[in-house]
């Protein structure tokens, strides 16, 4: 990006503080998708990443520092600069309104007729957690841009969606980009909440210059919400929503691995000594899922198409074995509390019903391992990635690439890798559990040359649409956007 340093904001920095027992500061690279995705931006280009303070010593580091401070460790030139939000705020702000909340919404988690009941609880969490929270990440963006206006700001995700809108008041010109990294729901089901918090997400969205999604689907719900739920003007067409004076852009750019990178990850000794354990217990055929234990991963349902599978096909038994890797995420929400301990029920009551002494149908790793993931990444036969609703899925991107079996992939077709990778997959209904055994069936006894030919295809496509290219797009973008206000006497030229 030309000029100055690009801010980028995000509630989850890449890195996070604390204090080892002899009183050092340690420093540790904080996991996940997002972080992942935004570190490789920042190997493009130099900037200030803005984040939530996570630990008391995230705090300290804050008020040492007063300002930025070097991250040595990330991309080619990254500052960062830590926002101190009280635990009570930050609480109501993350749990009970971004997580469940909003994330709830985007992938329609909610089953209605329960749930969820909007109390005081929840109004307050929004007023108290949310926007306080958002007027604090915005405080410290303006305080960057007092010093250096024309720099371009760059925000992701749901945690964030009201904090533009302060931005916009403090300085009118700033050049806002805001990536949703999540679904983004129709508009009934906004309708779930109240109209002042469906609206203020909306105005706050609406508040940048461009805002962007993984998929055309998100961007036209996006797009369709501002008319039906804000009134507001969109030209579909052009993809643009007007907004007072103001023309906003909404397009999408399908987010991608760092090929090289994730290829020598696969290539290292960690990841070899994980494959060796995994080699050893293998049966002939491996079925493997990598997930966080998010309710929009659907995982139950996968435990349960595997069931119907063995049922069917008994001479598949004790000659495979489904590997899940689960990480435990977001355990201060009680869906979460409750969907890991279904998730146990399930497979418990899978193993027992088709398992014996010598074979256990499901080998479930409660666990962030990111080695072991790897490993099962290079050896599965089959990839079972079925989530209800998700973004993009970075997983059915990075396991193909590094796969050595011809693996087969079984793909959700509500996830946004679909657009990209759907045609070599082989495609599911998420819901349709017979559609899922019946996936997991095909896929083992497809023929060899067939497996590899879907499996070459997904790597070229990875391969190509690299992380480069998502953010080139981007900037690209940004420019044209930048001239055409210019033109139209937006801002100050
Ligand atoms: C997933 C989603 C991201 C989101 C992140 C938040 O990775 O795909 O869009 O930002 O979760 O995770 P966290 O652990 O920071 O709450």
């Amino acid at each position: 990006m030309p000029g100055e340093p690009l801010i980028l904001v995000s509630n989850r920095g890449p890195v996070t503080f604390s204090r080892a027992p002899d009183g050092a500061r340690e420093r540790v690279r904080s996991g996940g998708g997002l972080v992942t995705a935004l570190a490789g931006l920042t190997d493009h280009t130099p900037a200030l990443w803005i984040s939530a303070a996570m630990s008391d010593e995230d705090a300290e580091v804050a008020r040492m520092s007063e300002g930025p401070f070097d991250l040595p460790e990330v991309g080619v030139e990254t500052r960062g600069k830590f926002v101190v939000i009280d635990r009570e705020t930050y609480h109501q702000y993350y749990n009970v309104v971004a997580n469940p909340m909003l994330w709830f919404i985007q992938h329609y988690l909610w089953d209605l007729s329960n749930a969820p009941d909007i109390r005081r609880e929840e109004l307050d969490a929004w007023e108290q957690g949310y926007l306080s929270a958002n007027r604090s990440f915005a405080a410290a963006v303006i305080e960057e841009l007092d010093a250096a206006p024309a720099r371009v700001v760059m925000l992701h995700d749901y945690h964030l969606y009201t904090a533009p809108e302060a931005i916009r008041q403090a300085h009118p010109a700033a050049f806002l980009h805001f990536f949703v990294h999540i679904p983004w729901s129709q508009p009934d089901y906004w309708r779930v909440l109240p109209p002042h918090i469906r609206e203020a997400v909306l105005r706050g969205l609406l508040a940048n210059d461009i805002v962007a999604f993984h998929t055309p689907r998100y961007a036209r719900n996006f797009m369709l919400c501002c008319e039906e739920l804000l009134d507001a003007r969109v030209d579909f067409d052009h993809r643009v929503v007007r907004h007072g004076r103001r023309d906003v852009w909404v397009r999408s750019y399908p987010i991608s691995v760092n090929a090289p990178e994730f290829e020598r990850l696969a290539a290292s000794a960690e990841v070899a000594q994980e494959e060796a354990a995994i080699l050893r217990r293998r049966r002939a055929h491996l079925l493997v899922r990598v997930d966080r234990t998010d309710l929009s991963k659907n995982t139950l349902r996968g435990f349960k198409a595997y069931d119907v599978f063995l049922d069917r096909h008994p001479e598949f038994r004790e000659d495979i074995t489904f590997f899940a890797l689960l990480q435990p995420s977001r355990q201060d929400v009680d869906e979460y509390v409750e969907y890991l301990a279904k998730i146990r029920e399930v497979v418990s009551y899978i193993n027992t019903k088709h398992g014996n002494t010598d074979w256990m149908p499901i080998d479930l790793r409660i666990q962030s391992n990111l080695p072991l993931a790897v490993a099962a990444y290079k050896h599965y036969d089959v990839l079972l990635v079925n989530p209800v609703y998700d973004g993009m899925n970075l997983i059915a991107k990075e396991a193909p690439l590094v796969n050595e079996r011809r693996g087969v992939l079984i793909l959700s077709e509500n996830v946004g890798a679909h657009e990209e990778l759907g045609a070599f997959a082989l495609s599911v209904n998420p819901f349709d559990v017979e559609a899922q055994a019946q996936a997991i069936y095909q896929a083992l006894v497809m023929p060899a040359d067939e497996r590899e030919g879907r499996q070459n295809e997904i790597k070229r496509i990875v391969r190509e649409n690299n992380v480069a290219k998502w953010l080139e797009h981007q900037q690209v973008d940004i420019q044209r956007k930048r001239v055409a206000d210019r033109r139209r006497g937006v801002v100050p030229a």
